[in-house]
């Protein structure tokens, strides 16, 4: 009989749901910031900035804490993306196009996931250098103008924001497509043993807690 296995723990369930309430709060008011009109999703340009410039030091801490937290628990050992993860793609990359059913035992996380989670790492850290630059235009006048100008900067920024919109965009619909079990997993910490956490055709295991 299946057991439920603590899957995911408490500081890394928090950390999980306090950066994605940033990035959600960071793409709601950075859109309206650029485009109101487009974007209508807040009251007005002040109460969007004050959300946009307090999210942007939580991302900040949050990231940190994160990578801080995966050194201590060693679980930078499963999140981590190498090199050598890159061939175990082109399995995954067949069993998404459903030209097969099989998938290979990757551990806790695939290659796509590792890259994505890593991925957003790197994107925040390019979000606070360029915002930083924005936020700051007399300190940064000087190397700003060197990379290329505000504008470059600004429009950077914007371009990062869509890779974030698409990419989280992904990872909502995989995690739901793996079903309730995974993105429950994320909430409780228990995820049944054997189970994959990617999508499958096979029905959820009933499951029961050790
Ligand atoms: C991590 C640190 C970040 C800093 C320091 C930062 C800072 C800034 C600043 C200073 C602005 C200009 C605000 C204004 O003109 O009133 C801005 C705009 C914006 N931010 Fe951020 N931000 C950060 C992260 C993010 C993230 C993670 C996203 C989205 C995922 C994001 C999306 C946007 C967008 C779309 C705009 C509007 C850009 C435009 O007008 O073209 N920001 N940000």
């Amino acid at each position: 009989m299946a057991r439920d296995l603590y899957y995911h723990t408490l500081p890394a369930r928090i950390l999980h749901w306090v950066n994605a309430a940033n990035i959600g709060l960071l793409t709601t008011t950075g859109l309206y910031i650029r485009d109101p009109e487009t974007f209508p999703f807040f009251a007005g340009m002040d109460i969007a900035r004050k959300i946009h410039f307090i999210a942007m030091y939580l991302i900040i801490y949050g990231i940190l804490i994160r990578i801080y937290y995966s050194y201590v628990s060693q679980d930078y050992r499963e999140l981590l993306f190498r090199i050598r993860d890159i061939k175990g793609f082109p399995a995954l990359v067949k069993y998404y196009l459903f030209l097969s059913k099989e998938l290979p035992d990757y551990g806790k996380y695939n290659p796509g996931q590792k890259f994505l989670y890593n991925l957003w790492a790197v994107l925040v850290f390019f979000q606070a250098f360029t915002g930083f630059a924005l936020y700051f235009p007399n300190v940064s006048a000087g190397l700003t103008r060197m990379l290329g100008g505000p504008l470059l900067f600004r429009q950077v920024h914007f371009l990062l924001t869509w890779v974030f919109i698409v990419t989280v965009a992904l990872h909502i619909y995989l995690s739901f497509l793996g079903g309730w079990t995974v993105v429950k997993s994320m909430i409780t910490g228990y995820f049944p043993e054997g189970e994959h956490m990617q999508p499958s055709s096979e029905p959820a295991g009933i499951s029961e807690k050790i």
